[in-house]
C-alpha cells in the first residue's frame, strides 16, 4: 500500500524534441505506455485506500523530477513508479523549469532526490539550480542526479568537479535499470545522511534542554520544562507525561505537555514497571504507541517519563534515554539547591531573631519592612527602572534579606541600645557602628556567594543608613553609589519606624510620614524609590 501519487502537468505542453531517455529493456513497452498518458491531465497512480497511520509509519520518498521534456517525466514515473525502498514507496513531484523547481523545493523540505536536467529555460538552468540548492538554501542532504541530453553543454568532468552533485548521467546512456540503480543509491545515501542529521539535531535538542533545565530554580518549572522538551524531541509524540508513585500503589501524573490524554493500559503497565524497576534498570520501555523512560536521581524515588503518539523514529529511544539521564542530574542539582536555599532561609530567620532579642523593635516591624521593600522593588521593576540591578531574583530576595538590616545591633551595648530618650553624640557614634558590624558579620557568613540572602543582607545592613545626598553613614556614599537594596530599605525602614510607636517616640500620623518622605526625596532618599513607594501606597494603602 502506498500514498496516491498525483502528477500535475502544466497547462502548456513544452516538449523538447529528440531527447531519448530510456534505453534497453523498457524502451518499447514502458516508454510507449508513458507516451499514451494524456498530457495536461492529472494522473492518479494509486487507487487503493491509504491508512494515514501507515503513511506516517512508511512515508513515501519524495523525488523531484526537473526537466522541460514532459516525456521524460512520464517515462520516469513509469520506470520508477512501483519501486519501494526500505518498505517505503516513492512519490514524484514534477517541475518543468528550474524556476518551478525552486518553488517546489521551498514548499517540500523533505525531498530526498532530484533527477535534474541541465538545459531548460537557459543552457545552464539546471547547474544554477544546483548552486541555489547547495549554497542559497543550504540543503546539503538532498541527492542530485544530473541527467542531461546535451552532454556538450555540461561536460561530465567539469560539472562533477565544479558542482555539488551526486551523480551524472547522459540521457542517451541511461537505461531503466541504471536509472533504478542510481535512484536507489541516492535514496540510501539520503537516508544515511538524514539519520545522522536527525541524530545530530536530537543531541543538540537534548543538550539545549539540559542547559535550559539546569537554569531553572523552581521544581514546577523544571517538571513542566522537561515534559515540554521531551514531547518536542520525540517524533510524532502527541503527549508527554511525567509520573511518580501515587497513593495506594497508583501512578500520579506530576506534569504533562501536549494533547490531554490518558495513557492506554499497556503504557500504564510500563509506567508502573518503570517506577518499580530496580536501580540500574534504566531501560526504555517501548510500545507501538508509547515509550516510557526512567529518571533516577541520587536519593529520590524514580520518576517515569511517558510519551504517547507515534509512530516513533528509530533514533528517538536513545535520545529519550539521554534526556532522562540529563534530567535526573538536573533534578539532583535542583534538590541540592532547594536544600541550600532552605538552609539560607533558616539562617536568615535565626539571625533576625537574634537581633530581635537585643532590640526593642518587634518582629512585626521586620515583617512589614520586608513586605514594603518587596513591593517597592517590584514597582521599580515594573517601571523598568534600574534594569542593570533589578530582576526577578532581586525582587524575590529583598524581602527576606531586609530582615537582616539591623543584625549588627548584636554588637551594640544594651545600655545604649535600650536607653530611653535621646542618645548623646558619643553614644550615637557607637550606635552607628551597627551598620558596619552587621555588614561584616554577614559578609563573613555568605562566604563569597554574591547571589544569596546573606550577601544581599550584608549590602542592606551596611548601606541602609546611607543618604542619597552623601550625608549618611557609615561611608557617606552618594546617589547610585549606595546599593539599590540599601536605598529601598532606607525608605521602607524610616516609613515603618515613624508610623509605629517606639519606646522613645510616639507614632506619627500617615500624612506627616508622607510629608517627610516627599521632603527628604533627593536628600535622604532616592527620588525614584520614593516615587515608586508613593505609587505602592496609593494603590495598596498603608495598612500592610
Ligand atoms: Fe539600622
Amino acid at each position: 500500500m502506498h500514498a496516491p501519487v498525483t502528477f500535475v502537468k502544466p497547462a502548456e505542453a513544452n516538449r523538447s524534441a529528440g531527447a531519448v531517455m530510456v534505453d534497453g529493456c523498457n524502451r518499447g513497452g514502458m516508454a510507449e505506455e508513458a507516451r499514451r498518458q494524456p498530457v495536461g491531465d492529472v494522473l492518479e497512480f494509486a487507487a487503493e485506500t491509504v491508512d494515514a497511520a501507515d503513511v506516517r509509519r512508511n512515508p513515501p520518498w519524495q523525488i523531484l523530477i526537473v526537466d522541460d521534456d514532459h516525456e521524460v517525466h512520464a517515462i520516469t514515473r513509469v520506470v520508477l513508479g512501483e519501486m519501494t525502498f526500505e518498505e517505503r514507496p516513492v512519490r514524484f513531484l514534477s517541475a518543468y523549469t528550474a524556476r518551478q523547481a525552486r518553488s517546489l523545493l521551498a514548499e517540500n523540505p523533505g525531498i530526498a532526490a532530484i533527477l535534474l536536467d541541465v538545459v531548460m529555460e537557459t543552457d545552464d538552468a539546471g547547474l544554477k539550480l544546483v548552486r541555489h540548492i547547495r549554497e542559497e538554501m543550504g540543503n546539503r542532504q538532498i541527492r542530485i542526479i544530473l541527467r542531461t541530453g546535451q552532454p556538450g553543454q555540461a561536460p561530465e568532468r567539469q560539472v562533477i568537479a565544479a558542482y555539488d552533485i551526486n551523480d551524472y548521467k547522459a540521457k542517451s546512456e541511461l537505461t531503466a535499470q541504471k536509472l533504478y540503480t542510481a535512484t536507489v543509491a541516492a535514496l540510501r545515501s539520503y537516508q544515511h545522511i538524514a539519520t545522522i542529521e536527525r541524530g545530530r539535531q536530537g543531541l543538540e535538542r537534548v543538550m539545549e534542554a539540559a542547559v535550559h533545565l539546569a537554569g531553572l530554580r523552581s521544581r514546577s518549572q523544571f517538571l513542566a520544562g522537561l515534559v515540554g522538551r521531551a514531547s518536542a524531541l520525540v517524533t510524532n509524540a502527541t503527549t508527554a507525561l511525567l509520573c511518580g508513585a501515587g497513593e495506594n500503589g497508583g501512578v500520579a501524573i506530576l506534569a504533562e505537555a501536549g494533547l490531554p490524554a490518558d495513557p492506554p493500559a499497556e503504557a500504564v503497565a510500563d509506567i508502573a514497571a518503570a517506577l518499580a524497576a530496580a536501580p540500574g534498570d534504566g531501560q526504555v520501555r517501548w510500545g507501538v504507541r508509547h515509550g516510557v523512560a526512567v529518571l533516577r536521581g541520587r536519593d529520590a524515588a524514580p520518576l517515569a517519563l511517558c510519551l504517547l503518539g507515534g509512530p516513533f523514529a528509530e533514533g528517538d529511544r536513545p535520545l529519550l534515554e539521554l534526556l532522562c539521564t540529563k534530567a535526573a542530574v538536573g533534578l539532583d542539582n535542583l534538590r541540592l539547591y532547594e536544600r541550600l536555599n532552605e538552609a539560607q532561609v533558616a539562617t536568615v530567620h535565626a539571625l533576625g531573631k537574634l537581633a530581635e532579642y537585643k532590640d526593642e523593635v518587634t518582629g512585626d516591624h521586620v515583617k512589614r519592612l520586608g513586605r514594603w521593600a518587596t513591593a517597592i522593588a517590584r514597582e521599580l521593576h515594573a517601571r523598568g527602572d534600574f534594569p542593570q540591578e533589578l530582576d526577578d531574583w532581586f525582587c524575590d530576595t529583598i524581602g527576606l534579606a531586609s530582615v537582616l538590616h539591623d543584625v549588627g545591633k548584636v554588637g551594640i551595648p544594651d545600655a545604649i541600645l535600650r536607653k530611653p530618650g535621646r542618645l548623646d553624640e558619643a553614644e550615637m557614634a557607637v550606635m552607628r557602628d551597627h551598620a558596619s558590624i552587621g555588614g561584616s558579620i554577614l559578609r563573613d557568613a555568605c562566604g563569597g556567594d554574591r547571589r544569596g540572602y546573606l550577601s544581599m543582607g550584608a549590602e542592606i545592613a551596611e548601606s541602609h543608613h546611607e543618604k542619597f545626598d552623601g550625608s549618611g553613614y557609615p561611608r557617606g556614599l552618594v546617589g547610585d553609589a549606595i546599593p539599590l537594596a540599601g536605598r529601598i530599605v532606607a525608605v521602607a525602614d524610616v516609613f515603618d519606624a515613624l508610623l509605629h510607636r517606639r519606646p522613645y517616640k510616639k507614632a506619627w500620623d500617615i500624612a506627616e510620614v508622607l510629608d517627610l518622605l516627599r521632603a527628604e526625596s533627593g536628600r535622604h532618599f532616592d527620588p525614584r524609590v520614593v516615587d515608586a513607594f508613593l505609587a505602592v501606597l496609593t494603590r495598596e494603602g498603608a495598612g500592610v
